[in-house]
């Protein structure tokens, strides 16, 4: 959760600029009764503006714009209580351009190591990559974005500065054969090289760019443990209907999105904005610790049901959007949800904040506002978790004692360890994989379905007495059997030990709108309802070759 300066400043970024920003998002903040806060303060394009470097090859500051130079905001932000982040592009140049034509200079693969110590000498903890200049020298996202997350970590073994890396090439889909990512969007390999991944273009503040974006951001098997689809920074409050501002953050909060809002808070903020940002029960919606994506489980036309698993027994949230021209009254079924539709759940709308009362197989909102929603949470009964057979093991992996597991043994030294299981469905489902990590580091393992491309997943620590942790993700099943492998992602860094793999229960997603980790993501377009505004800049996101 923040904010970022592009969508009400653009380039007219500066310390006092962002300073009143500053202000105004720790002001926002005292307005959530939760924990939840809004964290970065992004600083986007716009802080350098020169075309070349000075001659030690630094980013030439003007100290007239930043007094102090980029430390000295960084400072102030970090004064807040509030995170820093800044920005640049993946290739020679930027986005942006100068009054003479020619453009912003960008990093660069000669330049990352300097650049992205630089970054962290100064004290950010955020850095948005951008790809303006990687698509004007055609090169490979996958290839550049990992390249630049050694050049993080080796800032971040120098300085002890971590950098939340978030990845910005507009989910471009490369064309070229040669490409490790040839066919497939950042949602298939970005997790574990950055912790966000755009994956549509820039987002505008009409509803129309606001459904586009939801559409194009649809990769439910790219997000877990940490690892997010990024539908574009907010535009909410800033123009759009009420009606529509409530969807907007309704719909990046179930599909569990950054929410790094756009508005500028510099401004008075309205009391209905603030009460649209800062509602504690939708925020606790879009950060859920299992950091799902929700998912599209039932569409008739225009309307469609979005549904999003949530850490705890039985909870659900439940957004019923009514992208239609009329008000309606519109229906979420126990099935989709992956309730058990015979047992009573409790539903509470969660924008109204008042309980509605137990049902039983369904709920019906007697009336959705056109173009709106209303966000629900559901508090049910689960299917019954469906183990996993273990497979054979594969390489250094081993059984190891563990006195908490189920059966007293755990996987330990990934290797690879093989499970088969399958689901009530075909169409993808949640899996659990109780592991144990007593390090005091995150571990990672990959986790491929039936041969695919893996995934990698994030295992935080789970105390160093042997407790066992979970970490839940949606994969694409098929029909019949499934295999399912947990490897090693790098020997250099620690793998979890594996205790289990389940089927839990969760929403079913509709057929059609699936794409799997091993088939060509499609650009799903059936959301949206308007054509979306032409970008700000060139449209140079949707094929690289
Ligand atoms: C691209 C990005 C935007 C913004 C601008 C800045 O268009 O997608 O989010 O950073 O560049 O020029």
């Amino acid at each position: 959760m923040g904010w970022s300066s592009w969508n009400s400043l653009g380039e007219g970024v500066s310390y006092d600029v962002i300073k009143a920003e500053a202000d105004g998002l720790a002001a926002l903040n005292t307005h959530i009764t939760s924990n939840a806060r809004y964290e970065y303060v992004n600083i986007d394009e716009g802080w350098w503006r020169s075309g070349q470097r000075d001659e030690s090859g630094n980013f030439i500051v003007d100290t007239t714009q930043w007094p102090g130079g980029m430390q000295a905001i960084a400072r102030y932000i970090h004064g807040k209580g509030l995170k820093a982040g800044i920005y640049i592009d993946a290739g020679p140049r930027g986005c942006g351009k100068r009054a003479d034509g020619t453009h912003f200079v960008g990093s660069d693969f000669a330049h990352y190591d300097h650049d992205f110590l630089q970054f962290a000498q100064w004290g950010f903890d955020f850095v948005k990559v951008d790809f303006c200049g990687g698509v004007a020298k055609s090169y490979d996202p996958e290839t550049t974005y990992r390249s630049i997350a050694q050049a993080i970590r080796r800032a971040y073994s120098q300085t002890g500065q971590l950098m939340t890396f978030s990845l910005c090439d507009g989910g471009a889909i490369p064309t070229s054969k040669s490409f490790p990512d040839y066919g497939q969007g950042p949602w298939v390999w970005g997790a574990g090289v950055g912790t966000m991944w755009r994956t549509t273009r820039d987002i505008t503040p009409d509803f129309g760019s606001v459904t586009y974006n939801l559409a194009g951001n649809y990769h439910p098997e790219g997000q877990h443990t940490g690892y997010y689809n990024d539908p574009d920074m907010m535009v909410a409050a800033m123009g759009m209907s009420a009606v529509h501002d409530q969807a907007h953050v309704s719909l990046w909060a179930i599909a569990g999105a950054p929410m790094i809002l756009g508005n500028d808070l510099a401004k008075p903020l309205e009391a209905d904005a603030a009460s649209l940002l800062t509602n504690p029960e939708v925020l606790a919606i879009d950060q859920d610790a299992l950091g799902l994506q929700g998912l599209l489980v039932a569409q008739a036309g225009g309307p469609q049901v979005w549904a999003k698993l949530l850490a705890g027994k039985g909870q659900r949230a439940v957004v019923l959007f009514n992208n239609s021209a009329t008000d309606a009254p519109m229906a979420v079924t126990w099935d989709a949800l992956g309730l058990d539709p015979s047992s009573q759940a409790t539903v509470r709308d969660v924008w109204a904040r008042k309980d509605l009362g137990r049902f039983t197989a369904s709920y019906t909102a007697p009336d959705v506002p056109a173009g709106g929603v209303t966000m629900l949470t559901v508090s049910g009964t689960d299917a019954v978790p469906v183990a996993w057979q273990q497979g054979p093991l594969a390489g250094t992996a081993a059984y190891s004692r563990c006195p908490a597991c189920l059966g007293g043994k755990k996987i330990t030294r990934l290797g690879t360890a093989y499970f088969r299981g399958g689901a009530s469905t075909a169409r993808g489902g949640f899996v659990e994989i109780g592991y144990v990590n007593d390090g005091v580091q995150t571990a990672y393992a990959q986790l491929a379905m039936n041969d695919g491309r893996p995934t990698t997943l994030a295992f935080p620590p789970t105390g160093g007495d042997g407790r066992v942790g979970a970490v839940t993700v949606y994969v694409p099943f098929r029909a019949g059997p499934n295999t399912l492998a947990l490897s090693n992602a790098d020997p250099s860094i620690p793998a979890p030990d594996i205790e289990y793999v389940v089927t839990v229960g969760g929403p079913v997603p509709l057929a059609f709108a699936i794409s799997t980790a091993h088939q060509l993501p499609r650009q799903v377009s059936f959301l949206a309802s308007t054509k979306p505004s032409p970008m700000r800049h060139d449209d140079r996101r949707r094929n690289v070759s």
